[in-house]
């Protein structure tokens, strides 16, 4: 399912309402929400929007619980540290009990941390499947999302619901919750936005290459939905119909 915003506004606004909809209905169904936030730069005015009225007393916060889809292994203070972003733009403005939000710290041992992470799911996700509520993810313009890079050993991980990746590049380790994860989610949606995104949308959504090439394409929720919010920017290489 593709949804085409008119921009980033529309396309924020849009994740902000989809965002309070599905909290209320996780909390009227089973008492709690469960959602993955996404890093990078596209969730963060959606961040804001859930942080002030009408949303921010739209969603059920004091049964919400937090998480993330991946994490950059620096320091917590470290402006690329996708929970502080969160945190100045949303989580320290909404009621959401601090015991209820689980960051990703990994900024000492990378193996450390994703042995924490992966147990505090499994303690969470008792029955044995980590049924997010929902997962917000991005699209990196080389067809990564949360931290599945293409060529990374993490993309043929089967077992493990958490991993560790490091970007050589970047001399950068990362936490990131792994495909087998994320395709347990009840609904996956990802935010993209910007020209600069159309190509690589349009491989993912209209090309059969290998996952390992593009790993946003192994996002193929087992028993969940999958939206794509895109802007028209984004959007801009795909057929007028969205893709089939
Ligand atoms: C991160 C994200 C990453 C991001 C994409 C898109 O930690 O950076 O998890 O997967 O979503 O790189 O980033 P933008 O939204 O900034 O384009």
């Amino acid at each position: 399912m593709i949804r085409i915003c008119a921009d980033l506004e529309a396309l924020s606004h849009a994740a902000a309402e989809l965002f309070a909809d599905e909290a209320r209905k996780a909390v009227q169904a089973r008492g709690r929400f469960l959602v993955a936030l996404a890093g990078g730069s596209t969730p963060r005015r959606t961040y804001e929007l859930l942080a002030r009225e009408p949303f921010r007393a739209l969603v059920p916060w004091q049964k919400t619980h937090v998480f993330w889809g991946d994490e950059r292994c620096v320091p917590a203070d470290d402006p690329r540290n996708n929970a502080l972003v969160a945190r100045r733009m949303l989580l320290g403005q909404v009621p959401v009990p601090c015991e209820q939000v689980h960051p990703m710290i990994c900024d000492s041992s990378p193996r450390e941390a994703v042995v924490e992470y992966e147990a505090l799911l499994r303690g969470f996700f008792a029955a044995g499947c980590p049924r997010f509520d929902l997962v917000l993810l991005g699209l990196g313009e080389n067809g990564h999302t949360a931290s599945l890079f293409p060529g990374t050993s993490v993309l043929e991980e089967r077992q493990r619901w958490v991993a560790d990746v490091y970007l050589a590049e970047e001399g950068e380790h990362r936490l990131t919750l792994t495909a087998v994860a994320i395709n347990q989610a009840a609904l996956v949606v990802f935010l993209v936005s910007g020209h600069g995104k159309a190509p690589i949308l349009r491989k993912v959504l209209q090309e059969s290459q290998d996952p390992r090439s593009i790993p946003a394409r192994l996002i193929k929720p087992v028993d969940g939905g999958l939206l794509w919010l895109v802007d028209q920017g984004a959007a801009g290489l795909l057929p007028p119909s969205g893709h089939r």
